[in-house]
């Protein structure tokens, strides 16, 4: 029997194997809108056999987009956009997810393939916001350091896309707590020097995420399950870290969050990653240990042996994939073939099965 191609519940839904397409930017929008590649690109991978097919990073404010190209859920038009992508994932028996994200001090930068740091405002740029006016370095924007009511607006823009997320077909909400974007900015102590009720120690820098995750699970059904997306770590000295990560994966948790999706970095230049196969495997599994709550791993993952002994070996619940998912969508095929299990191809492929 394999692990990994066993079911998972989370809430009302059950996943149909533990392999997730991780949530991948596209640079591929106009005004923030999922267009035909959008459509093709994740209806791939669900033709493709993962459980969860992540939408990448969608901004609930304009503002929070990393570049201009970025997909976004903060109007009704894109809902309707995102509702025929939604329905094809789910018609292939995956679970149609989103990504719900803002990108704070590292919004208005290109596409990789256009360029790299800020885009000008008579580019198509615009002003940032983050918890202190502190750049990510020399080549991205000054942001401006959010007052109160800055802060609250983006509290109810995370509450307003989760209702719209619900009203496009979505059935799973990943809130983007990770890669040094505006949540995570919040979270370090290297990006957030405020001094007032979201900034200091822990419970000051946590604040915001929880605030937003309580006002995601208030729209959220609870029939359907709610992922946090976090950096473990800075790998910067003196920065955010796993034991704060445990700690707030704890507290998640009792706020309904289903599971928490362990990666690491992005928020400093002077980050010392320590790369190789996995690398980030060993923070969910030690979130999954000390904060008792599901977790998926992420990074580096490219066989189906590896995957099938992180989830044998118990250190996440659910394994998610990013570049391996771009060079083969068939990836769940494969591992199934590889790992003996039994996997359901769409009947239309059955003769090449
Ligand atoms: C093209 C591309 C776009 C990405 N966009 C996002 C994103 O929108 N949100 C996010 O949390 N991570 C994003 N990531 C990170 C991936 O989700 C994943 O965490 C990372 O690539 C490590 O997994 P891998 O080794 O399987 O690629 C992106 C990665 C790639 C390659």
């Amino acid at each position: 029997m394999s692990a990994l191609f066993s079911p998972l519940r989370q809430r009302g839904l059950t996943l149909r194997n533990r392999l997730a397409v991780s949530p991948m930017c596209q640079y591929s929008a106009r005004d923030g809108m999922p267009a035909h590649w959008h459509l093709v690109h994740l209806g791939s991978r669900a033709v493709g056999g993962a459980a969860v097919v992540i939408a990448e990073a969608s901004a609930v404010l304009p503002e929070g987009r990393i570049s201009p190209e970025d997909t976004g859920i903060w109007n009704a038009a894109q809902a309707e956009a995102w509702a025929p992508v939604a329905a094809f994932v789910r018609a292939q028996g995956a679970v149609p997810a989103i990504q719900l994200a803002h990108a704070g001090r590292k919004a208005s930068t290109f596409a990789p393939w256009r360029g790299h740091g800020a885009v000008a405002a008579d580019a198509g740029g615009w002003t940032v916001v983050a918890p202190s006016a502190l750049a990510y370095d020399d080549a991205y924007p000054q942001p401006q350091a959010l007052d109160a009511a800055g802060i609250a607006r983006v509290v109810s823009a995370f509450h307003d896309a989760a209702v719209r997320a619900l009203e496009a077909g979505f059935e799973l909400v990943e809130i983007h707590a990770a890669h040094g974007y505006l949540l995570h900015q919040f979270l370090s102590p290297l990006s957030n020097r405020r001094d007032d009720a979201y900034g200091g120690g822990f419970e000051g820098r946590t604040r915001l995420v929880l605030e937003v995750i309580d006002a995601v699970r208030e729209v959220w059904p609870d029939s359907l399950p709610l992922w946090l997306r976090i950096s473990a770590t800075d790998w910067v000295d003196g920065g955010w870290d796993v034991a704060q990560s445990v700690e707030l994966a704890r507290l998640a948790a009792a706020r309904g969050v289903d599971l928490v999706d362990a990666s690491s970095g992005g928020l400093s230049p002077r980050q010392a990653i320590t790369l190789g196969p996995g690398y980030q495997v060993p923070f969910a599994a030690r979130i999954r240990r000390e904060a008792g709550v599901a977790t998926g791993a992420v990074g580096l993952i490219t066989t189906p042996q590896q995957a099938e002994r992180i989830v044998a070996g118990g250190d996440a619940d659910v394994v998610l994939l990013a570049r391996e998912l771009l060079r083969d969508p068939y990836f769940p095929y494969h591992a199934a073939k590889a790992l003996g299990a039994e996997i359901d191809a769409p009947a239309q492929y059955l003769r090449a099965w």
